[in-house]
């Protein structure tokens, strides 16, 4: 097991960001860049089974966030708005001016990482440190935030998020990799079969802020508890299906614990995905295409990946009901997500 350090590229400002390559003990390795602590490749079986780019260059401008760790607040808060302690926080709309997506235009996707390499035997790991300052993006507090990677001997990825903050703050961090498990010039997933280990969603309105409720998937297109193909459904009628894709918090249980979130197996190469969490939400991305030509010139079509992001709920500081999001002062978050691959 190895990390191999190598520099991938330069800021406009001049800053040198590297890339590490660490590789398990059995059939699997990963590429994380410093740059937004993104995932760039994760080789499994002879296949690459995520996308991206090529270069430094494409990560900084073009949209996606593909592979890239994403804070303060993963998904969306709605008109960029919330309350803590009885104060008002306004944080950029970043999304047609009306709401708060993903951390905001600068979020942690964007920023460049401190990198460690952690040698305990006979496992090393990756950690990347980032200080995000008070009121940065509108957020309170002077955060320290450190994302872990590993690759684990039973081919598993396993990224841990650690964070603490000298004010009362609110965050929600997860991993915005796009999989597509025959490659990432696979194909398209239409035939990949997913499980969903969720009794619910979170139903959203037409700027895709949770309404509030949760809705059970019994008889909705929303049903993954038993293996389905993923384009099964996702053209069914269904008022919660206006965009003909999914993009939407599945409900997986208390925070805190560890579940088993999702299982994804791809008939076209035979390698299967499970995801293990300690999140309470999963947010199933299915989109329809990307802004790309990605690695190697690869020009990908219709829908040619999914992302299953372990989060909490979107926009959960304006929901009472939600599982909390609040981080305060003096105490730190840690949480956990793993990816397990193995092939039939
Ligand atoms: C969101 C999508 C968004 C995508 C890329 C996902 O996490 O749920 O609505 O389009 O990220 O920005």
């Amino acid at each position: 097991m190895s990390i191999l350090s190598e520099s991938y590229g330069q800021m406009p400002d001049g800053r040198f960001v590297n890339q590490f390559t660490l590789t398990g003990s059995g059939s699997l390795s990963a590429t994380v860049i410093t740059y937004g602590a993104t995932l760039t490749h994760l080789n499994y079986g002879g296949r690459d089974v995520v996308l991206g780019y090529d270069s430094l260059e494409d990560y900084r401008t073009r949209d996606g966030y593909l592979g890239a760790t994403i804070g303060r607040y993963a998904n969306r808060i709605a008109q960029g708005r919330f309350f803590l302690n009885g104060d008002e926080y306004r944080v950029a709309c970043n999304e047609k001016n009306i709401t708060h997506l993903h951390g905001g235009p600068l979020g942690f996707d964007t920023r460049v990482w401190i990198p460690v390499i952690e040698q305990v035997e006979p496992i090393p790991t990756l950690k990347l440190y980032l200080v995000s300052e008070d009121g940065e993006m509108g957020y309170p507090g002077r955060m320290i935030v450190c994302v872990s990677y590993s690759v684990l001997p039973d081919d598993t990825l396993e990224i841990t998020y650690h964070a603490e903050c000298d004010k009362d703050t609110i965050l929600n961090l997860t991993n915005h990799s796009y999989f597509n498990l025959a490659g990432y010039d696979g194909g398209d997933i239409l035939d990949t079969e997913l499980t969903l280990y969720a009794d619910a969603i979170t139903p959203v309105d037409a700027h895709l802020i949770p309404t509030g409720e949760l809705l059970p998937v019994d008889d909705t297109p929303f049903d993954f508890r038993q293996a389905k193909p993923i384009g099964r459904d996702m053209g069914a009628q269904h008022p919660q299906l206006f965009g003909r894709l999914y993009d939407h918090n599945f409900v997986l249980g208390p925070s805190g614990e560890m579940k088993h979130a999702a299982s994804a197996f791809s008939p076209r190469s035979g390698i299967r995905m499970d995801c293990w969490t300690d999140q309470p939400g999963v947010q199933l991305y299915t989109s329809p295409g990307l802004n790309l030509p990605g690695k190697n010139g690869c020009i990908p079509g219709k829908y040619p990946s999914f992302c299953l992001e372990t989060q909490h709920f979107p926009d959960s500081p304006n929901h009472e009901t939600f599982p909390s999001t609040i981080l305060r002062a003096g105490e730190s978050f840690d949480s956990v997500t793993r990816y397990s691959f193995s092939k039939a």
